[in-house]
């Protein structure tokens, strides 16, 4: 049966904009509310400005309402699978649960299923205020 995420991940990796890093990402999570946001890189020239594919798809989400997400799939367009950067696990820290699944395609296309909590058991957050 076909996952939609891996789909949706995989036509958003088409929009990716890498032109300094040639490295493209494409992102799709599923919310609370069983719907899928997509995502990719866009790079800048001043290339700090640069936003990973994964903090695009949750801020479309969170600028659509949503607030809880489920699982995220990430794809890549190189051999060198995808991993969510430290500013990315922080952000997710705010809207995910430590059970969120991330889900990265590889090269030769399985899956590799990691939770939150093992790629960032300790992050910082303050409770009061979070998700409104
Ligand atoms: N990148 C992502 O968008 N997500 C990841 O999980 C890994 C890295 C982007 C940032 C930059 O545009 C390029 O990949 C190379 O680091």
């Amino acid at each position: 049966m076909k996952d939609p995420l891996i789909e949706a991940a995989r036509q958003s990796l088409e929009s990716a904009y890498a032109p300094y890093s040639c490295y493209k990402v494409g992102a799709a999570i599923e919310s609370s509310s069983d719907k899928i946001y997509t995502g990719c890189n866009i790079e800048n020239s001043s290339y700090g400005l640069t936003v990973c594919a994964e903090r695009v798809a949750i801020f479309k989400a969170i600028s659509d309402g949503e607030r809880i997400f489920k699982r995220i799939v990430l794809v890549s367009s190189q051999e060198a699978p995808p991993m969510p950067c430290g500013a990315c696990l922080q952000v997710m820290a705010e809207f995910c649960d430590e059970d969120f699944e991330i889900n990265i395609i590889k090269d030769d296309g399985e899956m590799e299923k990691f939770l939150f909590k093992e790629l960032f058991p300790k992050p910082f957050t303050i409770e009061q205020g979070r998700r409104k």
